[in-house]
């Protein structure tokens, strides 16, 4: 089983922001879970780099006469955020890259031997905050809504896609794959979208100085979103290397941001269909976040910066609180002051009390614990914590098959606050002298339990795990297992506890 994924290239006209963060960190949980699960992961992330934006960007900085060296100055910022949070991605792509070039030029060669472009007079508006052709009726006052700035009024002799050819067939591939767009509340939209304004769009730029040429006409660059669509191909071999690029394409999912989905939704399929490639599997469009209930926006300053969170309370917890926060696919808010609460709630009082606590009494019964008769075992049923313990690993399978990874996590805090109410029913301390036995079969069951969150929150908090799994020392014993043999009850043996440091400290 092979599960490719990709998050939308981000424009590098200025460092990654906690927005763009949040789609890279769903990203790479998911293709945490589809690794744990032993499937075969190719996860693509990077930069899309022939866009206006970053030009006026280099512009500013005095290096309009040296764009190449701009982009791979803030390339190397972007992949370096990325690394400092961890995150796993397989390759990143680059659109100025040699590899993609080449198979644009493919892509662009087979829709053309197709028939679906063909020369035209493009006059209307363009607005480079959008990278999009704009109608005149969605102008406010002249101006873009959006970005409130005057678009650029085009007349130019353009290429164009055929993209209204397609537009039965979209309709008629979202009907019959319900699966195709989520979340589905943006199936509407998207359907609204392809019947009433999916048109032929212009594919090139006469006036533009940067970006890829078009085949057989350099004095033409191809539209930004043209090419940088492309990328889903030419990150997996498309145009370089045949044997990477069947092995995994078609891609399973494309996670982007709810502003463009109609790239994603309608255009990237409709240029799929025309050169004759299979369509991704589904494409999720996840909210936006907002600062303290305000628009991240450079004008206001208020853009964060993921590095400096993960430095308050750590990178696992970043990762917690987005997940947790925000419910996937709707929007929400990021506040220093939840993100403390949260820290302190649901992770210090929350995994990391119960696992401490649990080690802290496991180890007075440790001796016995290397002893217990499995016979001894039977209370794992009584108490229904194995039941559980399954019920948990449904709930959190099924969500991310769904895409929910924010309900799998929510099914495993649940499983921890269950872990607390056995440990206070059973109340072990109380019979920790007169009753060894019962004591050590207790810890049995509980040290299992912790073994079994660990495995579950490693997706979302992969450093947190490993300490858990350095802490029962089971490390070496769970290397090259996946979920299908991990999440069995009492799957490794635990033999020894090390306690550690605590995994999230309280703050001061
Ligand atoms: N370059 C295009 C995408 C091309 S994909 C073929 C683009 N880039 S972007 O830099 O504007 O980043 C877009 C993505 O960043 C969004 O779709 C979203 O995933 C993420 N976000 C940017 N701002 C965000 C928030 N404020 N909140 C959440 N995600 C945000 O569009």
């Amino acid at each position: 089983m092979k599960y490719y994924l990709t998050t939308p290239i981000y424009y590098v006209n200025d460092k990654p922001h906690i927005g763009h963060a949040y789609c890279t960190i769903v990203s790479d949980i998911l293709a945490q879970y589809h690794r744990l699960r032993g499937e075969d992961v190719f996860f693509l992330t990077g930069i899309d780099e022939n866009s206006l934006k970053n030009i006026e960007s280099a512009e500013k900085l005095g290096m309009g006469d040296r764009i190449q060296e701009y982009l791979d100055m803030q390339a190397s910022i972007w992949q370096e955020t990325w690394d400092s949070l961890g995150i796993t991605n397989s390759d990143f792509i680059r659109t100025t890259e040699s590899r993609h070039k080449k198979g644009v030029a493919k892509f662009w060669k087979r829709v053309e031997q197709q028939g679906d472009i063909y020369k035209g007079e493009y006059e209307g508006f363009y607005c480079i905050g959008c990278e999009e052709f704009i109608r005149p009726t969605d102008l406010v006052d002249g101006l873009c809504p959006i970005h409130k700035r005057e678009p650029q009024k085009l007349l130019e002799r353009n290429y164009f896609f055929s993209a209204q050819n397609y537009r039965e067939r979209l309709l008629d591939h979202i009907e019959k794959n319900p699966d195709f767009i989520q979340p589905v509340s943006r199936r509407n939209e998207v359907i609204n979208y392809i019947r009433d304004h999916f048109e032929d769009i212009s594919i090139s730029r006469q006036t533009m100085k940067w970006g890829i040429p078009v085949p057989d006409d350099p004095e033409q660059v191809i539209y930004v979103w043209f090419d940088a669509l492309i990328n889903y191909l030419t990150g997996i071999g498309y145009g370089w290397d045949d044997e990477l690029f069947v092995r995994y394409w078609p891609a399973d999912l494309h996670l982007v941001g709810k502003e463009i989905i109609k790239f994603h939704c309608a255009l990237w399929p409709a240029m799929l269909m025309s050169a004759g490639i299979p369509l991704p599997a589904r494409v999720f469009a996840h909210g936006f976040l907002t600062i303290d209930g305000q628009k991240m926006s450079k004008s206001l300053g208020n853009a964060i910066d993921p590095l400096e969170i993960a430095k308050v309370h750590g990178i696992d917890a970043l990762r917690y609180f987005l997940l947790r926060e925000v419910p996937f696919g709707g929007d929400g808010d990021f506040s220093n002051e939840r993100f403390s609460q949260r820290y302190e709630s649901d992770l210090s009082k929350g995994v990391g009390n119960f696992v401490s606590r649990v080690l802290a009494m496991a180890e007075k019964a440790e001796s016995s614990l290397l002893k217990l008769d499995p016979g001894l075992r039977r209370d794992d049923k009584e108490s229904g914590v194995q039941e559980r313990v399954r019920e948990t690993w449904q709930e959190y399978e099924e969500a991310f098959d769904r895409t929910r990874p924010d309900e799998a996590l929510e099914a495993v805090w649940y499983l921890i606050s269950f872990g607390d109410k056995y440990i206070e029913e059973k109340k072990p301390w109380a019979i920790h002298k007169e009753d060894k036995e019962e004591y050590t079969r207790i810890m049995d069951t509980l040290l299992e339990l912790v073994r079994q969150v660990s495995i579950l929150i490693y997706p979302f908090m992969p450093e947190t795990a490993l300490k858990i799994w350095r802490q029962l020392n089971i490390e070496d014993a769970q290397k090259g297992l996946y979920v299908a043999k991990l999440k069995e009850w009492r799957a490794v043996p635990i033999a020894t506890i090390e306690r550690g440091e605590a995994l999230f400290p309280q703050s001061k």
